[in-house]
């Protein structure tokens, strides 16, 4: 099983990264499994200029970073989408990818074609935000819902930490990053 986890925050090691290879350290625990982690804000990825043109063919017509991206998408078998909360949504790295699959959704919904939908992937939403709020992750859960089902992928359990800020107060939250590691173990074994 071979997993493929986005990480949406400009920030090296930060509170969703740390989260994410814990996360990780869960899925290896479990043979025949692989992880691979791809960090938006190294790529070059520009935003959905909504022209249509991936209505008919769902092939989007930008040539950048994200033509590797689509396969690797397409290929992997859980596909883990990582954001710090900006403005109660994603962040400007996620949200840029995340429109690039309207490619997908034309796939999906104008050209009728099915993507491994029967193979019952999933998708895994892993945030942090810097307050308790109680809607806090709402939009960001709702972005990442839309974004799989274009996918053809299956909402998975999410796991969002609330009241971490500084890069790295995450560490703090030993029992968060258990949790982690657990739900790494479950997506391994198809148990979450
Ligand atoms: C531009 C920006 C907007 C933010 N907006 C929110 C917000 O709306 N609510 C919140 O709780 N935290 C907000 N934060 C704090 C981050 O979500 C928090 O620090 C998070 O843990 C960062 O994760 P990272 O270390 O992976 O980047 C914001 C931070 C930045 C830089």
């Amino acid at each position: 099983m071979h997993t493929l986890i986005i990480l949406g925050s400009p920030r090296k090691n930060g509170n969703s990264e740390t989260l994410a290879q814990s996360v990780a350290s869960g899925i290896l625990q479990i043979p025949d499994t692989t992880v691979e982690f791809i960090r938006l804000n190294d790529l070059r990825i520009s935003p959905c200029q909504g022209c249509g043109g991936c209505n008919k063919t769902s092939i989007c017509v930008i040539k950048d970073d994200m033509t590797a991206l689509y396969e690797k998408v397409d290929l992997c078998d859980h596909l883990i989408l990582v954001s710090p909360i900006y403005f109660y949504g994603l962040s400007a790295q996620c949200k840029a990818f995340v429109d690039r699959f309207q490619a997908r959704w034309a796939r999906k919904y104008l050209l009728g074609i099915r993507f491994r939908a029967d193979e019952q992937r999933q998708g895994t939403l892993l945030a942090t935000a810097a307050t308790e709020g109680k809607k806090v992750f709402d939009g960001a859960l709702l972005t990442a819902k839309i974004f799989f089902d274009a996918l053809d992928l299956e909402c998975g359990e999410s796991l969002l930490v609330r009241g971490v800020d500084q890069c790295g107060a995450i560490h703090k939250q030993s029992q968060t990053l258990e949790q982690a590691v657990a739900l790494g173990r479950k997506i391994a074994t198809g148990k979450n």
